[in-house]
């Protein structure tokens, strides 16, 4: 069995969830489900960055310790992971004594290659976004604007700047590996000036300890290096135990990753400083690595320290997590920037769920109810949907292998729209029982539609297949073949799957 490891940034757990970060996990459990469904083995990582500096000032503002505070904020994560279907495989934490150890070991086995040296770091840094500028930039940090901090610290240099030349050849030869295509010069502009050597450590009280016997009293492990290895720490990485054992059998069987998503906003770190460390360890680097839009709110980036993100909780309860869930990705391209605005929301929901989708299965359910006594009919000729529904998978997977969950979501409208037409002009509430083969094809139509829908809309999918009593059919690929509903089977009434907003 084909094998799919799939990941999303961790997020930090200084400040609660907003819908940015539900943008980054609800894409990757799209894919996620989308490749069980296809029949692969998925392992599907995400989880929380619990240390740093940022995390600490939030634990002082809010007079907790930092492990009180990331523990009760990493609840909110998980409360709204399960609130909006998220299916991963593993929920990481930093804190983890086991991931702990791992960073050590790796720390360690780059200082044995002599890739990690000590030395002084002298510049800036942006706490908010855990970051060393470079030289160029100046005082204020160029990605938030805010003040930085001047150090002069003792550190640990990571080798970086071994690691450019390398980083060249392989974005040529691996033009899948920076994603979106429109990021890609962004990414290889970053090489054009000399890579400085990366510091490692920080004289921050809340972080990984250095490894025994490496010298550097109050220096822990700096954030980034911490976090971007909980993908190798994820699936039990650990330079020091061999990959037969039972630790490192994930590890063999999921390693490199298929697809990581993250934010435009952390490219760097993802495309130069990721691909680096593993060149270091000599392992394989990811196959793709994503960066997406921005979710914009009154014009700026939607986050925490701007005072403009949306809340998710309140948003999924007065909608819906589904309706959530369909509108990050049918309204914007997943590579591009979008603005979210509650009007566009109630917009897009009216249009797409209440209107079209909600619409055709209410009425052709209501119509099986009152023409055929509930049980579905008698097939004859699939016409126009068989041939619209059955044949779809190509293309809709080569969406989903390009990330273009907008394209993917536009071709099942397409589906959706057929089919009201199709309502539309057959007309079944004139022909009475003849309009038996009619309502099957909606029926058929519906049920296919259910299993492409899946992966954006699991709870209404099921709700679909409930209501037309199909709950006992196949939903993997296998489900694809037209005419596996079988007549007869029994309708029932059911509440409307998306009641129009006022
Ligand atoms: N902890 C680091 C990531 C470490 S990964 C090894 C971090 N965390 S974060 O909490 O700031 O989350 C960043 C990610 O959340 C972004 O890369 C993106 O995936 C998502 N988003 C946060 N705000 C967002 C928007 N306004 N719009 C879209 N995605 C956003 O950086």
């Amino acid at each position: 069995m084909d094998k799919y490891y799939l990941t999303t940034p961790i997020y930090y757990v200084n400040a609660q969830p907003h819908v940015g970060h539900v943008y980054t996990t609800v894409a990757a459990d799209v894919l996620a489900r989308w490749e069980r469904f296809l029949g692969k083995e998925v392992f599907f990582l995400t989880g929380a960055d619990e240390h740093g500096s940022k995390v600490a000032a939030a634990a002082d503002q809010a007079g907790l310790s930092p492990q009180e505070l990331v523990d009760q904020t990493v609840q909110r994560y998980l409360d709204l992971w399960k609130l909006l279907e998220i299916k991963f495989d593993r929920f990481i934490r930093t804190t983890e004594a086991e991931h702990q150890k791992i960073i050590q070991s790796i720390f360690s086995a780059l200082q044995r290659n002599g890739d990690i040296y000590p030395g002084v770091y002298e510049g800036h840094y942006c706490v908010p976004c855990e970051r060393y500028l470079a030289p160029a930039e100046g005082i204020d940090c160029a990605d938030c604007g805010r003040p930085t901090e001047k150090l002069s610290e003792e550190t640990y240099f990571f080798r970086l700047s071994r690691y450019q030349e390398r980083l060249k050849e392989h974005f040529v030869k691996n033009p899948e590996f920076i994603q979106p295509e429109r990021i890609r010069d962004e990414v290889t502009n970053m090489l054009s000036d000399p890579l400085p050597d990366l510091s490692l450590t920080r004289r921050c009280r809340w972080g990984v300890p250095l490894p025994e016997g490496v010298a550097g009293s109050g220096l822990t492990i700096y954030v980034w290096f911490d976090a971007l290895l909980n993908y190798l720490s994820g699936v039990n990485y650990n330079p020091l135990s061999p990959a037969e054992t039972d630790q490192g059998k994930l590890f063999q069987r999921f390693w490199p990753p298929d697809v990581q998503l993250v934010g435009k906003d952390i490219i760097r770190f993802h495309h130069i400083i990721w691909p680096a460390i593993l060149m270091a360890l000599n392992l394989p680097l990811p196959k793709k690595v994503f960066g997406h839009g921005w979710w914009l709110s009154g014009n700026e980036k939607m986050s925490k320290s701007k005072g403009n993100v949306v809340e998710p909780f309140d948003f999924c309860s007065r909608y819906g997590s589904e309706a959530l869930r369909y509108f990050l990705l049918a309204e914007v391209p997943f590579g591009m920037d979008g603005n979210f605005t509650e009007d566009a929301f109630r917009k897009r929901y009216n249009s797409d769920l209440a209107n079209d989708l909600g619409n055709l299965i209410h009425r052709f359910n209501h119509l099986i109810r009152t023409n055929f006594g509930g049980k579905v009919p008698a097939p004859q000729d699939g016409g126009i949907l068989a041939r619209k529904t059955t044949g779809l998978l190509p293309a809709l997977t080569q969406k989903m292998e390009n990330l273009d969950f907008f394209g993917f979501l536009e071709t099942l409208r397409e589906v959706v729209s057929t089919g009201n037409h199709y309502l539309d002009e057959e007309a079944p509430w004139r022909k009475g029982p003849n309009s038996g083969p009619a309502l099957y094809n909606l029926t058929e139509t519906s049920r296919i539609l259910s299993i492409y829908l899946e992966p954006v809309l699991p709870r209404t999918a099921a709700l679909i297949r409930r209501q037309l009593g199909l709950m006992d059919l196949p939903t993997g690929k296998e489900a694809l073949t037209w005419g596996l509903t079988k007549p007869g089977t029994i309708v029932t009434k059911a509440p409307p799957l998306f009641p129009r907003i006022k």
